[in-house]
């Protein structure tokens, strides 16, 4: 299914960005899917994943002691606008439900994105910070 996802990575992502990613090799796949802190939903019909929903499971230092950060999630491109997406989303809010785990997080790229996020109750932080990163 991993690699699966990673082949197909750009029916799931927007027109003009994502390629075929490079499945993770055994090893990696398998310590990914061990890995408690990871979450990922598939939905699929006839054996086809029509949409995923990866987020993981971030451990605080203080006040609640979980909260989730929503890494990922996409619809085959054919199977948008037919509640896939709202449904991986009711699957992580009755995960959090069940854990107890208050507040999910995203960071939304773009505007699409933003009116499903807002369709399925998210709202925009007050407070933006900026995307850094460094790639070694
Ligand atoms: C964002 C995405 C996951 C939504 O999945 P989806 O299965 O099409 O969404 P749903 O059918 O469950 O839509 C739920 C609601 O979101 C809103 N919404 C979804 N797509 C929308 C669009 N293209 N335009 C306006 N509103 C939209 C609507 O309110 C919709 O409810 P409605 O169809 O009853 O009006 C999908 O468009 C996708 O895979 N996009 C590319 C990847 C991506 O951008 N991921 C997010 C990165 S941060």
């Amino acid at each position: 299914m991993l690699a699966g996802l990673a082949r197909d990575d750009e029916d799931f992502d927007l027109d003009d960005r994502s390629e075929a990613l490079k499945p993770l090799r055994p090893a990696a796949a398998r310590a990914y899917l061990a890995d408690p802190h990871v979450l990922h939903w598939i939905e699929e019909e006839d054996g086809l994943v029509l949409g995923h929903l990866y987020c993981t499971v971030i451990r605080l230092r203080a006040g609640a002691p979980l909260e989730l950060l929503l890494y990922e999630i996409g619809v085959r491109k054919a199977h948008r606008r037919r509640g896939v997406g709202r449904r991986l989303m009711k699957t992580m809010f009755a995960w959090m439900r069940k854990r107890g785990v208050l507040e999910v997080w995203v960071l939304a790229d773009n505007p699409i994105a933003v009116k499903f996020y807002r369709a399925c109750r998210l709202r925009k932080a007050r407070e933006v910070p900026s995307y850094m990163t460094r790639v070694s």
